[in-house]
């Protein structure tokens, strides 16, 4: 079963109605939601992401087609490449590559981004044009310039686009070094997450638009999206909207193979202390304790792995020396011991981010934001852009 053009575009409808209700997407882009059917945009073989499983399933629009196209209308993120292209066959690979986003996402990602009549876009991550389409549909063709740096993906998205009637630039290339061709943009809009803003962007961006990007640290795999205006001075400004989790810049992944030679032998050398945080303390998945404590403690990754039914180890790994932290939680048990190995205490430092963020009420990610200088430096802050924070 395949919809007619009339059923696409009262699917359509229907998800922007949902969308609209939910308050992520805004009147003037409704229209577009509805015009613009997801369906010719996904290929047929789609791994929907199951949000109660955290699994991504495979289904194949032959084999399947009815929940082919419910899918394509469902609000729910679906990969559609993974391993960079290498990867074959009908079950998932090891890291989704490529994706539409989740329509929720995507709807408040426009809303955030405030484009209207007459301004130009960039977009960095054209993935399956969805969003370049919806922007080229609401803005014109000539007002929204894409970059891809995958080529397949990049010329799927443009025979889509040209299915859809639309034609905005697709540029094959690193987003990362924007697109000087078409600059000055009004507004910078990332479909992939940063670690690091690159200063193309802001170079690109005329005095007083605008560059909305999932932005995070290493320290986890979560963005928040945060929408920076930039100045006269080439720097740029905002605060922190939302939490989000988008597949990253491809030269902005985090290798986990890197840590390999951190930890040699268990516990090694390393000292032993005790701590009376818990493992709860630590935050989870799009909590801002988490989040928070990336951006106090740079260049940090960690990872919570589960060692028995009521125990999980922390592990901390510092990007710079061999540095390393690991911490024993345990379910009830009213404190937890800490290893640290090497000149940076990681754990040490995780602590004073966590005791420092309770201590100023446990503020809300929203109340951060960040200033990032010409030359791509980030400087978080709390409240206002002259309190950074007082760590670094
Ligand atoms: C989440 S998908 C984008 C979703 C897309 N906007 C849509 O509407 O379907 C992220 C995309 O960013 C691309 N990407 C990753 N690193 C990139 C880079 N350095 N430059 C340009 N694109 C990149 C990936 O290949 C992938 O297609």
């Amino acid at each position: 079963m395949t919809l007619t053009h009339e059923e696409e575009g009262r699917a359509g409808d229907e998800l922007a109605r949902l969308l609209l209700e939910a308050g992520a997407l805004t009147p003037e882009w409704a229209g577009a939601f509805g015009a613009v059917p997801r369906a010719l945009f996904l290929p047929d073989l789609i791994w929907p992401y199951d949000m109660t499983t955290g699994r991504s399933v495979p289904v194949s629009r032959g084999e399947d087609p009815e929940t082919w196209e419910r899918t394509a209308y469902a609000d729910v993120p679906v990969v559609t490449q993974w391993d960079d292209g290498e990867h074959e066959g009908t079950e998932p690979g090891t890291v989704a590559t490529s994706s539409a986003s989740m329509p929720y996402v995507v709807a408040v990602m426009l809303r955030d981004l405030a484009a209207g009549a007459g301004m130009r876009v960039l977009e960095i991550g054209t993935g399956t044009g969805w969003n370049a389409a919806l922007l080229a549909h609401r803005l014109g063709d000539a007002n929204v310039v894409s970059v891809e740096i995958d080529p397949a993906v990049a010329e799927r998205a443009r025979a889509a686009l040209k299915r859809a009637g639309l034609s905005p630039e697709v540029v094959l290339g690193d987003g990362a070094a924007g697109w000087p061709e078409g600059a000055p943009y009004d507004r910078v809009i990332a479909t992939a997450g940063v670690r690091a803003l690159p200063p193309s962007w802001l170079a690109q961006t005329r005095p007083g638009g605008v560059i909305l990007a999932p932005w995070g640290t290493h320290y986890s795999d979560q963005d928040a999206l945060v929408r920076l205006t930039v100045a006269e001075d080439g720097s740029a400004s905002g605060t922190f909207r939302s939490m989000v989790e988008f597949m990253k810049l491809r030269a902005q992944r985090l290798d986990w193979d890197r840590f390999h030679e951190h930890v040699p032998a268990f516990p090694g050398d390393a000292d032993v202390s005790r701590t009376k945080l818990t493992r709860a303390d630590l935050g989870d998945r799009y909590e801002p304790a988490r989040f928070v404590t990336g951006l106090c403690v740079p260049d940090c990754a960690h990872v919570v792995n589960p060692t028995g039914p009521n125990a999980s180890r922390a592990w901390f790994f510092d990007l710079r020396t061999r540095s390393w932290a690991a911490v024993d939680f345990r379910t009830g048990r009213p404190w937890s011991t800490v290893h640290q190995s090497g000149p940076r205490r990681l754990w040490d430092e995780v602590e004073q981010a966590l005791t420092w963020w309770s201590s100023q009420g446990s503020p809300a990610l929203t109340r951060f934001g960040l200033t990032v200088a010409p030359d791509g430096t980030p400087h978080p802050w709390l409240d206002h852009p002259d309190h950074p924070l007082p760590f670094g």
